[in-house]
C-alpha cells in the first residue's frame, strides 16, 4: 500500500513548491468568508466579489497563482475549498464539515493528479486545532482511496496512484497537533483496510485471509492471535457455523485476536460477520445483485481494522475480537430448511431459511466469547438483514442492545465520527416470532421486523451481559453518497469502534 507522507511545517505556505496549496474557508454568518490564516487574502477577495466562491460546502476554486497575484506563491496550484456554515453548538456536524472538506480536497487533488500537498490549517469555530486537523486528514486520506488491485494499468494515461505528501502548516507548536494528526490518519488508514477487505471478491478474501491478516497484526503489535479451524469447531460443539459451513468448499474459521491492557481493566468483546460470500444456500438468493454479497463480510472487516488501531495506541482496556467466517453455499450436503442445528451452548435452532445465516454464524461467536473471556459488554456488527435498508436507508445503521448506557455510547461514538446510528426497540415481544415448534427457537421471524427479530435471535446467545448489535446492511456499501466515501465499500462501524475505544470510561 502506498502511504501519504504527512509532516507538520513551520515553512511558509508561500514558500511551498509542490502541486497544491490548499485553503479551507467557513461560510461566515454575514455571507463573508473569513480569512483565516492564509496567504491568499486579495485573490480571494476578488473571487468573492464576483460571486465565485463563498466558502459554502463543496465549493471549491482552482488558482493559477502565478497570473493571478503580485504576492510571491510558489505552488503551482492553488486550491480554494469551502467549509460550509456552523451550526449553532453542534460539534458533530462541524467535525463532520471537516471531514467532508477533506474528502473534497482529495477529489480535487486526485482530478488534477496533485502529489504533493500543502495544506494551512483553517479556523474552525467551535473546534480545537487538534480536532479540525484530526478530521481533515481523516477526510483527505478516506477520500484519497481506490482499489485498482485488478485492473491492468493504462499506459497511455497511468492512474493517479495516491497523494504522495500532504505538508501541515504548523503554525501553533502543541502536542495536541500533532496527536490530532495521528489520530486521523490511523482511524484513516484503519477504514481503507476495511475497504481493501470487502473489495476483494469471495475467492480473493477468504476465512484463511481474515486468519493471516489477524496473525499479522498480532505479530506486529504483539497481540494473541487464536484460529479455531473446523476440528475445533467439531470438538467445541459450535453447530451454527459449522451448519452454515456445510455446503463450501472453503474451511471455515473462528478468528479471534486479544489485546490485554492489563489484568485489572475491563474487557470488551467486539464480534464482527465474517461471510465472505452470501448465496442464501438452498433458500438461495435472486442471482441479480447477488454480487454484492462479496460484502458481507463488511462487520469483520471493521472489527479487524479496529484492532490494527488498537495495536498502535494501546488503549487502557482489554479487547477481544472475534470473527466468524465462512461462506454459504448451496451444495449436496449443505443445510436444509428444516434442518435442526446445536449450537455453542447447547440452544437448538429449526432452520426454516438457510439465508439466515449471520445470525447461525454470530450466535457460536458471542456465546463462546462470552463463555471464554468474561467481558464487561459485547458489540457485534454484522451486515444482517436487508430489513434495516427498508428501514434507515443507506445513511444510518441500525442499533439495537439490551444495555441502554452501551447503546448511548455507541449513539454518540457515531454522531462524532460521522456514522450516525439508529436506535430500533427490542421489546419481547418480538421474540415471539422466532419460537419454534420443534426446536428452541427459529432462525428468521417471517417480514415483519426482521432486523428486530434477528437482533431479538443473537440476545439468546449474551445472557446477562451488556450487549449491543449494528445492523450495517444497509451503510456497509452504496452509502448516501460523501466526499470521503467513494463508491463500494465504506469502512462503516470502523471509526465508531475506535472513537468507543479511545474515551473508553470503565462501564
Ligand atoms: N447478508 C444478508 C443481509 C443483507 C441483505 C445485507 C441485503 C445487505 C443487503 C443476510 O444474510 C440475509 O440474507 N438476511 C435475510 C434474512 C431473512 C431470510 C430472514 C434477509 O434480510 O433477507
Ligand atoms: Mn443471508
Ligand atoms: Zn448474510
Amino acid at each position: 500500500m502506498t502511504m501519504t507522507e504527512l509532516i507538520l511545517t513551520e515553512e511558509k505556505p508561500e514558500d511551498f513548491s509542490g502541486d497544491l496549496l490548499v485553503c479551507c474557508f467557513e461560510q461566515d454568518k454575514k455571507e463573508k468568508v473569513k480569512e483565516g490564516r492564509s496567504p491568499v487574502g486579495k485573490e480571494l477577495k476578488k473571487a468573492i466579489a464576483l460571486g465565485d466562491f463563498q466558502g459554502k460546502e463543496g465549493d471549491v476554486l482552482v488558482l493559477y497563482p502565478q497570473f493571478a497575484e503580485k504576492q510571491k506563491i510558489s505552488a503551482k496550484r492553488l486550491l480554494l475549498v469551502g467549509l460550509g456554515k456552523q451550526e449553532a453548538d453542534n460539534l458533530s456536524a462541524t467535525r463532520e464539515r471537516c471531514r467532508c472538506c477533506g474528502g473534497t480536497i482529495a477529489v480535487k487533488a486526485a482530478e488534477l493528479k496533485a502529489e504533493k500537498l500543502f495544506l494551512c490549517l483553517p479556523e474552525v469555530a467551535g473546534l480545537q486545532e487538534e480536532e479540525v486537523v484530526e478530521c481533515l486528514v481523516e477526510g483527505i486520506l478516506l477520500g484519497d482511496y481506490r482499489f485498482l488491485k485488478y485492473k491492468k494499468p493504462d499506459k497511455k494515461e497511468p492512474a493517479f496512484q495516491r497523494i504522495k505528501e500532504l505538508q501541515i502548516s504548523a503554525l501553533s507548536s502543541g502536542k495536541g497537533l500533532r496527536r490530532g494528526m495521528l489520530h486521523g490518519q490511523e482511524a484513516a488508514y484503519a477504514g481503507r483496510k476495511a475497504r481493501d477487505m470487502a473489495n476483494e471478491p469471495g475467492n480473493g478474501w477468504t476465512p484463511t485471509s481474515f486468519a493471516e491478516y489477524a496473525q499479522t497484526l498480532a505479530k506486529k503489535h504483539k497481540m494473541q492471535c487464536t484460529v479455531l479451524d473446523k476440528r475445533d469447531m467439531k470438538e467445541l460443539k459450535m453447530g451454527g457455523i459449522l451448519g452454515v459451513n456445510q455446503g463450501s468448499a472453503e474451511p471455515p474459521k473462528m478468528v479471534i485476536l486479544e489485546y490485554r491492557a492489563s489484568k485489572k481493566a475491563q474487557t470488551i468483546l467486539f464480534v464482527g460477520k465474517g461471510l465472505t460470500f452470501d448465496s442464501g444456500g438452498v433458500s438461495l438468493k435472486p442471482s441479480a445483485g447477488m454480487e454484492d454479497m462479496k460484502y458481507d463480510m463488511c462487520g469483520g472487516a471493521a472489527v479487524l481494522s479496529m484492532m490494527q488501531v488498537v495495536g498502535i495506541e494501546k488503549p487502557n482496556v482489554n479487547i477481544v475480537a472475534i470473527i466468524p467466517s465462512t461462506d454459504n453455499m448451496p451444495g449436496g450436503s449443505a443445510l436444509k430448511p428444516g434442518d435442526i442445528i446445536k449450537h455453542y451452548g447447547g440452544i437448538t435452532s429449526e432452520i426454516v431459511n438457510t439465508d439466515a445465516e449471520g445470525r447461525l454464524i454470530l450466535a457460536d461467536a458471542l456465546a463462546y466469547g462470552i463463555e471464554k473471556y468474561q467481558p464487561a459488554c459485547v458489540v457485534d456488527l454484522a451486515t444482517l438483514t436487508g430489513a434495516v435498508i427498508l428501514g434507515l436507508g443507506h445513511h444510518r445503521t441500525g442499533l439495537l442492545g439490551n444495555n441502554q448506557d452501551l447503546v448511548d455510547r455507541l449513539l454518540a461514538a457515531g454522531e462524532r465520527t460521522g456514522e450516525p446510528l439508529w436506535q430500533l426497540p427490542l421489546d419481547k415481544e418480538y421474540g415471539k416470532q422466532i419460537e419454534s415448534d420443534v426446536a428452541d427457537i427459529k432462525n428468521a421471524g417471517g417480514r415483519p421486523a426482521g432486523t428486530i427479530t434477528a437482533a431479538a435471535y443473537l440476545q439468546k446467545f449474551v445472557g446477562d451481559t451488556p450487549w449491543a448489535h449494528m445492523d450495517i446492511a444497509g451503510t456497509a456499501w452504496d452509502f448516501t453518497k460523501k466526499s470521503y466515501v467513494p463508491k463500494g465499500p465504506s469502512g462503516t462501524g470502523v471509526r465508531t469502534l475506535i472513537e468507543l475505544v479511545r474515551n473508553w470510561k470503565k462501564f
